[in-house]
Parts: structure tokens; C-alpha cells; sequence
């Protein structure tokens, strides 16, 4: 039986981990390749990303906010750090002349019609993502699920890939109906995945305990949105986790969901790379909200007379 884990207790959260010569926690090691594209996502001045996750459509179909990526997101992305999305909407839809970083969804099978989610593949080759010049990869992990095991050796593979190519893969942990969201668990789903060889793991946050995630993983750890709060909460939800020692957010709901989600895509940015407090990036938020209104209502009637 393994040690008994005692909740909170010798994470040292005082001792942050050494990073000697790199600027991202557990990237040090690492060959130039790897370190240039976590580079490109992770930015050099404050050691953070804004990703904006829009990959739901490869089990959920044209979900609310996505029905449209050309209209919707599109215009988002220079507000972004980096863009995570499959390689279906990147081909057809992701202007090639965008600068910005694209991590790739890789893994997918069963949809949202099948109420057993982990049962996941490997879905795109790292050639492929060599090819389209991505600077990461993404693949669930369902640690507790029943194809746990599978969804284990999918990373692993995309490991060893991503390594052979000097492409970094995010482990995310996918979380099953099943299982106990706290901090206990994501310890848990977190350090497996970066003990497997993740050179980055996304994750939910947790009200209690999120430091003792974070301080317990040794690669940076990005912040999930999950489904759509109101944005107050959302700006909190992001401001505790970085504080806490996440190195930024890859956010979709919560951003392209939002009634205004360029405004909220300012504000996350104010949070995660200026520690902006919550209430200052909810007025924000509220300020570039109502400018866009401005402007849009002035060339309605532009356009009307
Ligand atoms: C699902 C994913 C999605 O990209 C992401 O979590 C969805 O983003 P959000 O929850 O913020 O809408 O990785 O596991």
C-alpha cells in the first residue's frame, strides 16, 4: 500500500521549486527545441500563458460560442498567448499568416453521445503536428476512469514522440463523473501525469488545497476554465489560481461565452500576466465591455444612414 497522503502537509509551498538557468518551472532540462516552444507559449516576461481553449468540437460538435471559429474566435486571437484547438479548425479555419503559437488537441473517440468519455485514442500523428508547425500538444488523462490505463499509454506514447520531435505535450487531467474534485485528486492526476513525462499538465481549479497541487507537480501547471461562471467569479477562479501557483490559464467557456469575450479576454490577460486583482479586472471587463457597445452601436448607425 502506498504511504498515507496527509493533506497539506510537507509541500514546503515557502521553497519554490529551482528552475537554474530557464525560466519555467521543470523546463530546464529540457533540449532547445522543447524550450523554444514552451517559449512561444509560456511568456518569457511574466512566466505565464492566456491559452484560449476552443478544441470542444472534437467531442461535442459546433458547442455554443463555436458555431462559428472564423466569426467568434478568430478575432480573438491577438489577445491570446497561444490558441489550443484540433488540427481540423487549424487547417480549415486558423488564418496561416497568425503568429501565434498553436497547441494541438491529440487525442479524441468517443463523443458526447456515449456516456463513457475516457475511452480515448492517440488522434493525430506527431509528424502531423511537426508539419503544422505547432508548438504543443493536448491529450486527456482520465486517472480513475475505466480506460485509465489506455489514456495512460496514449500520453505516454505522445511523450515520446513529442520528445523524438522537440514538441512538448499538455497532459490534461479529464476528470469522470465519478470522481471527487479536490485538491486530493488532482494531487494525484496532476504528479502522474508529469512523473509519466508531460511537459505540462492543465487542470481544474479547487477552492481548498489548489497550492498543494501546484506545489506538488513539477512542471507548470495551467488552469481549465470548465463550464461558464459569471465573469466576476471567472476573474477570481484565475487570479487564486495563478496566485497559487499556476503559470496561467487555458480558458474556453468562460472567455468565448461571455457576452462581451474580447473584454474578457483583456481582463484574464490584466489577471495572469499583471496579477491584476479581481474586482480591478471585473471593471475592466466592464469598461472595454461598454466601449465595444459604443463602437458597435456607432457603426450600426453608420451603416444605417
Ligand atoms: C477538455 C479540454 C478543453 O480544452 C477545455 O478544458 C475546455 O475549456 P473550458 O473548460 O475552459 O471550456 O481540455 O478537457
Amino acid at each position: 500500500m502506498p504511504e498515507a497522503d496527509k493533506d497539506g502537509e510537507r509541500y514546503s509551498l515557502d521553497q519554490p521549486q529551482q528552475t537554474p538557468g530557464f525560466y519555467l518551472k521543470g523546463t530546464h532540462q529540457l533540449d532547445w527545441g522543447m524550450k523554444n516552444r514552451m517559449a512561444r507559449v509560456f511568456s518569457p516576461a511574466s512566466g505565464r500563458t492566456v491559452m484560449l481553449a476552443v478544441d470542444h468540437g472534437y467531442f461535442q460538435g459546433p458547442t455554443s460560442g463555436l458555431e462559428r471559429i472564423d466569426l467568434s474566435i478568430v478575432p480573438l486571437l491577438p489577445s491570446c498567448d497561444a490558441l489550443f484547438c484540433t488540427r481540423g479548425i487549424l487547417r480549415s479555419v486558423i488564418p496561416a499568416e497568425c503568429q501565434k503559437p498553436m497547441v494541438l488537441r491529440a487525442s479524441g473517440g468517443p463523443s458526447i453521445l456515449r456516456e463513457e468519455l475516457s475511452d480515448e485514442q492517440i488522434a493525430m500523428d506527431m509528424d502531423d503536428a511537426v508539419r503544422l508547425n505547432a508548438a504543443g500538444v493536448g491529450i486527456q488523462v482520465f486517472i480513475g476512469g475505466e480506460h485509465e490505463t489506455r489514456s495512460v499509454h496514449n500520453m505516454t506514447k505522445l511523450v515520446d514522440a513529442g520528445l523524438r520531435a522537440g514538441v512538448p505535450v499538455m497532459g490534461i487531467t479529464a476528470v469522470g463523473k465519478a470522481m471527487v474534485r479536490n485538491a486530493k485528486y488532482f494531487r494525484l492526476a496532476c504528479r502522474i501525469i508529469a512523473e509519466l513525462g508531460a511537459q505540462y499538465v492543465k487542470t481544474y481549479y479547487v477552492d481548498e488545497g489548489f497550492e498543494t497541487v501546484t506545489a506538488s507537480c513539477p512542471v507548470p501547471i495551467v488552469m481549465a476554465g470548465g463550464k461558464k461562471l459569471p465573469e466576476l467569479d471567472a476573474l477570481t477562479m484565475a487570479y487564486n489560481a495563478v496566485q497559487q501557483g499556476a503559470s496561467g490559464v487555458d480558458m474556453g467557456r468562460n472567455i468565448f461565452q461571455s457576452e462581451a469575450p474580447q473584454a474578457m479576454i483583456a481582463a484574464v490577460g490584466a489577471v495572469v500576466h499583471k496579477n491584476m486583482k479581481p474586482k480591478e479586472a471585473f471593471d475592466l471587463f466592464n469598461t472595454l465591455k461598454a466601449k465595444s457597445e459604443s463602437v458597435a452601436k456607432m457603426s450600426f448607425r453608420g451603416a444605417a444612414e
